[in-house]
């Protein structure tokens, strides 16, 4: 009798590993990579993982940007101008992964120029892409656009963009409180409208 009960055991502990393996397998291939100054556009990055798990990366810079609010509004005004790229700390191998959760907030209504460095050094064909963003109360601008100009060889999915911080006014992490369980339910709402989850 003790015998059977051991059995049944190591049979049933051995199926709950399997699923678990199985679990862990799927959300493996998945990579969410962010640039975020103030931390609303990481609030939103640690959101979708607890939603899709994951691996998190936030993006680091060789030469960092001024702390001083105008001084890196000035920065990427000029960057944005002659198309320089800010060579990235940051290195990952996309072999692992084939979807790639992209975030960042809007600066001078583009896409960040480290997150364009980051399309330029990957190499994301055949990858499936997913945007987030933060703004201060003006939207998404061309990020998502340029995005899918940039990856034309990789599926890009519907993006999701949220009001964040206001670092000019001086509001700095915004996602939090009641705004933040705001962003969970519509974070959710879109990660089931795009097909990530049931
Ligand atoms: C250099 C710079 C430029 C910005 N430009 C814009 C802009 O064009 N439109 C906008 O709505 N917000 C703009 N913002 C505000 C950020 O997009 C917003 O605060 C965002 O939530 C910050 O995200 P983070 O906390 O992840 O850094 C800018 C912020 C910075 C630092």
């Amino acid at each position: 009798m003790n015998k059977l009960l051991l059995l049944l055991i190591i049979v049933s502990s051995f199926f709950h590993l399997e699923t678990g393996k199985g679990q862990q397998r799927k959300s493996d291939n998945i990579l969410i990579v962010y640039l975020s100054r103030t931390n609303n556009t990481k609030a939103v990055a640690q959101m979708i993982q607890e939603e899709v798990g994951g691996h998190l990366v936030g993006l680091e810079l060789e030469n960092p940007y001024p702390k001083d609010y105008d001084a890196i509004v000035k920065q990427v005004a000029k960057e944005n101008e002659s198309g320089f790229l800010p060579p990235l700390k940051t290195k990952v191998n996309m072999d692992n992964y084939d979807t790639l959760f992209l975030g960042f907030p809007t600066w001078g209504m583009q896409l960040p120029p480290p997150m364009k460095s980051f399309l330029h050094e990957n190499d994301l064909s055949g990858k499936t892409i997913i945007p987030f963003n933060t703004h201060a109360g003006y939207g998404e601008g061309s990020s998502f656009e340029t995005i899918k100009k940039l990856c034309n060889e990789s599926k890009v999915l519907e993006g999701f963009s949220i009001k964040g911080g206001a670092e000019r006014d001086g509001i700095l992490l915004a996602i939090k409180d009641d705004r933040a369980t705001d962003a969970k339910s519509l974070i959710e709402k879109w990660l089931k409208k795009i097909g990530i989850l049931q």
